[in-house]
């Protein structure tokens, strides 16, 4: 399966080291910003409308991917994920994007396929790309914290992951809503970036350092994306609207997940490198230092 997907090449460059920046406007977010959940979502959602003009130019590459049966999810998600044929009436993405991760679930065997995400114009891709794969698949315009009941209950898997938690204001609500999603005896499957891997960086000889990254520090406000990340967008860099990201720890998140109410099953630190970012990195050095981290959990 070609499993290439744009998002493999990057991620929010905001938290990483910050001379690989062009033009950085990134700074700790002031106590009151951390605090306002909603206006940190508003933001967010307009710098991923923003953003959206970056996945409006794959889009052809994505229906052709869909059309031939193939996946952009990665190894270790399919692994995860395993076969959907027969035993998935109904998959549900949470923070889809422009859905092809999520009609990907399609060709794993899911029956059909709801997509959740907030930005409209990311919604507007992923319904390009369903009309043209002629697949069947819903997306719902919704806030993680205000996701439709009517979904509750549906969703024999529950999948997230890739850069989707960073985005998130309050954890417990988001564990929440992924709990209510899932069918009595659905799972949740996650799959994301791991918060040490910020902690990390390539050398010149292709070894790891330690960066002056703050393991603990709090959400962060920034304007602009890495180019390897989200390529260079019509609106200038210094335009672009302010969003908000915190690397929630481990710790955090499994917490919020245990406090909604999942029975965890499996929680495991993976050394891939799911965004690409550690290419510099020798092969013999791989595998020493956790990239990602998988959850698989049902409702307790
Ligand atoms: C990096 S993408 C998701 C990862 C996806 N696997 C991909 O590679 O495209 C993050 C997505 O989360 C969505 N998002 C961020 N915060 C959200 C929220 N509070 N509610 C719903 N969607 C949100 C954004 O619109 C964006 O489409």
């Amino acid at each position: 399966m070609d499993t290439h997907h744009p998002a493999d090449d990057a991620t929010p460059m905001d938290l990483e080291s910050r001379e690989d920046l062009q033009d950085p406007d990134v700074r700790p977010a002031t106590p009151e910003e951390a605090a306002d959940v909603r206006g940190w979502h508003a933001a967010n959602r307009i710098a991923w409308d923003e953003a959206a003009e970056d996945y409006e130019r794959w889009v052809d590459g994505a229906i052709e991917l869909i059309r031939a049966g193939g996946s952009s999810l990665l190894a270790v998600e399919q692994e995860l994920i395993g076969d959907l044929r027969g035993r998935c009436r109904r998959a549900i993405h949470v923070q889809c994007a422009g859905g092809q991760d999520t009609l990907s679930l399609l060709n794993h065997g899911a029956d059909e396929v709801v997509g959740i995400d907030f930005s409209p114009r990311m919604l507007a891709v992923a319904r390009l790309l369903t009309a043209a794969a002629n697949a069947r698949a819903m997306f719902v315009e919704a806030d993680v914290l205000d996701v439709p009941h009517d979904l509750d209950g549906t969703g024999d898997l529950v999948y997230t992951g890739r850069g989707s938690i960073i985005w998130l204001a309050d954890l417990d609500a988001w564990a929440r809503t992924l709990h209510r999603l899932l069918a009595p005896e659905g799972r949740l499957v996650i799959f994301e970036g791991h918060p040490a891997e910020w902690l990390f960086d390539g050398d010149d000889e292709g070894g790891w350092l330690m960066t002056d990254y703050d393991y603990f520090a709090g959400p962060e406000a920034s304007r602009g994306w890495h180019p390897g990340y989200i390529a260079q967008l019509s609106i200038p860099d210094g335009e672009q609207h302010w969003k908000y990201a915190r690397a929630w720890t481990l710790g955090e998140v499994i917490t919020a997940l245990s406090r909604a109410g999942l029975r965890l099953e499996q929680v495991t630190e993976h050394p891939v490198d799911w965004w690409g970012g550690h290419r510099d990195v020798r092969a013999d050095q791989r595998g020493r230092v956790p990239l990602s981290f998988s959850v698989i959990a049902r409702r307790a």
